[in-house]
């Protein structure tokens, strides 16, 4: 009897071990690697899939460093889909709005493609109606960059690697450029961008990933509660390049320093509403001098999901989604509407290189362009 009072105890002791080896072996995280097509020029796409600890997953693919997909929990736990994008590369190759992807050498709007270093004007493409956008006509958004993977105990890096000959898109110098994305165990993705030239050049790098947080394709996000930590905006003329001053949004639809629903004043008779289309503007981010501070949040209340972004960016292009026009295909089968994402670009301020006020863009042989944002997930 005492022999087999020793065995139960045993067993129960083994069993309580076993269940906190089981804790201590939880999944790690881990990157995944697998084809994810191949472009019509014949070049191979990959995948990877960045997982963490508590259950976040980020697909990232190597045409434009895309984000194709990202789960984040909701109140209950559900792991769902946050991002808009499509499920092929014939898909991204055919047309998209820049889901997910990285933009460069210059993020948001140049006037009519042109600007000047050093007496010399240089001419890029005009792909946005009068201006220069994102780019040109095949930006960092549509070329296949070279991935390395690593992981630690509490994170999985994917570092992203291109180099931009001198004068591709028109751009001056040849620009070595870095992207490494970041998933740490506290559903954190922080985006480091670095890049080096040979010649004077301008860059101003950023991440188009369009959110909803309802996980669901066919809800607008207008119901969004969304912080924007600025005092001031950047009004735009028609065609979306800023008028010079900036604006104090006090008083404004662009005030969102106390949480506001993205639906609740955008469709206010206000010339830059109507200029936008929406929300399409930059903001001139508070606390300049402080380095890495809170940028902006979206909390959606259904969901319970909240959004944090964190930049030592000056500005932040809020865009709500006003161009999507139920042309493309969704994801989940359906196509996106008029607002069923919303982007947040942390950048510096649209046509920098034409506005001596603003922050400057311009990058030196010997200098290293440096910026970080963190987008963080959690309920609330
Ligand atoms: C940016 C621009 C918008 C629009 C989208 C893509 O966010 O500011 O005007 O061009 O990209 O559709």
């Amino acid at each position: 009897m005492r022999l087999f009072k020793i065995y139960v105890i045993s067993v129960l002791l083994l069993g309580c071990t076993h269940k906190n080896n089981k804790t201590n072996t939880m999944p790690p995280v881990t990157i995944e690697k697998k084809q994810f097509g191949i472009t019509k020029e014949g070049q191979n796409v990959d995948q990877y899939l960045l997982k963490n600890k508590s259950g976040m997953q980020i697909s990232i693919i190597t045409y434009g460093g895309i984000i194709t997909s990202w789960t984040a929990a909701d109140k209950n736990g559900d792991y769902k889909d946050i991002v808009l994008g499509y499920n092929t590369l014939e898909e991204y190759e055919t047309e998209t709005p820049y889901f997910g992807a990285l933009i460069g050498r210059y993020g948001n709007r140049i006037a009519k493609g042109r600007f000047s270093l050093n007496d010399t004007t240089y001419t890029l493409a005009v792909n946005n109606g009068l201006n220069h956008l994102h780019g040109g006509l095949k930006g960092f958004d549509k070329v296949i960059w070279e991935a390395e993977s690593m992981t630690s105990d509490t994170e999985a890096s994917l570092v992203l690697k291109y180099l931009s000959k001198d004068m591709e898109e028109g751009y001056p110098g040849n620009l070595a450029t870095t992207v490494t994305y970041t998933l740490n165990d506290n559903d954190e993705l922080r985006v480091k961008y670095e890049a080096s030239t040979d010649k004077t050049t301008i860059v101003n790098l950023t991440q188009h990933s369009y959110f909803n947080l309802t996980a669901d394709f066919n809800k607008t996000v207008l119901d969004h509660e969304l912080t924007i930590n600025a005092d001031a905006f950047i009004p735009v003329d028609e065609t979306l390049i800023p008028l010079g001053d900036l604006s104090e949004v006090s008083q404004t639809p662009f005030d969102f320093r106390a949480s506001k629903r993205i639906g609740q004043q955008i469709d206010e008779e206000n010339t830059q509403l109507i200029n936008g289309l929406g929300y399409d503007h930059c903001w001139a981010l508070n606390d300049q001098d402080k380095g890495m501070r809170f940028a902006a949040s979206a909390y959606e209340p259904v969901s319970g999901r909240l959004l944090e972004v964190f930049t030592d960016e000056p500005g932040i292009q809020f865009y709500s989604g006003n161009f999507l026009d139920g042309s493309l295909p969704s994801k989940s089968g359906g196509v996106y509407e008029q607002r069923t994402g919303f982007c947040l670009e942390t950048q510096h301020y649209p046509d920098s290189p034409n506005q001596e006020d603003f922050p400057s863009v311009v990058l030196h042989p010997n200098e290293k362009y440096e910026s970080q944002t963190t987008f963080k997930l959690s309920v609330k």
